[in-house]
């Protein structure tokens, strides 16, 4: 597993605090808790990788890991915490978008959604703009483990059709490591590990 060789970069609070090295990188977006950083400790099998927390929003500055072949993983913060006043979220999104609107690194978005609350508004958004950029995108539909078999496939099966070919898209856990492979080998494709 090439991704177990990431390791801690830096955290970034504003775009010029980005790494400017040419290697890709892959961001992992998607609402406040949606499992963002449990999908990068699970994908990397490093427990404490990145941060986790029951608290939505724990994640407030873009976390950069690099791989030993120089790739990188991108924690981005989580969009849409209801509590946080308007002033953070909007420092927030202005940070996100500082990211991805001018990240010639990019090579893909590993998007998270909940599998029990896919397709919000902010998701609807973030499937738009990666088309609008023209960048791949990977769905993950994490916590699977919280669903009977027969749900997740029912919700997989929704999301399926709401998206088309805009995106491709798997159930995935990083409690019991259900789809951890497929995730792994989309991730290092992009990353050309
Ligand atoms: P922010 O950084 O705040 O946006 O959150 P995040 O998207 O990084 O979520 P995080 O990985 O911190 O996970 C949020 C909560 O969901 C934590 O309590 C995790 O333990 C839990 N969680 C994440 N992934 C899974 C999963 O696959 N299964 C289950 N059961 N819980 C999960
Ligand atoms: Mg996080």
């Amino acid at each position: 597993n090439p991704l177990k060789s990431a390791e801690f970069l830096i955290s970034a609070a504003r775009a010029a605090q980005f790494p400017d090295e040419d290697s890709p990188e892959v961001a992992f977006a998607g609402r406040s808790n949606a499992g963002k950083s449990s999908a990068i400790n699970r994908l990397t099998e490093q427990k404490n990788l990145a941060r986790t927390s029951k608290t939505p929003g724990r994640t407030q500055l873009i976390n950069f890991f690099q791989l030993a072949n120089g790739a990188r993983l991108v924690d981005l913060p989580g969009y849409g915490f209801a509590k946080v006043p308007p002033a953070v979220k909007e420092k927030w999104a202005r940070l996100i978008d500082s990211y991805l609107q001018k990240r010639p690194q990019l090579a893909g978005i590993i998007h998270i959604m909940d599998v029990r609350h896919p397709m919000k508004p902010f998701d609807e958004q973030m499937l738009a703009f990666a088309s609008q950029i023209d960048c791949p995108i990977h769905i993950l539909m994490t916590k699977a483990d919280k669903l009977k078999r027969g749900q997740q496939a029912r919700q997989l099966q929704i999301v399926r059709n709401a998206l088309g070919e805009a995106a491709s898209v798997q159930l995935f856990s990083a409690e019991n490591g259900q789809g951890l492979e497929e995730a792994r080998s989309i991730v290092a494709g992009w990353l050309k590990t």
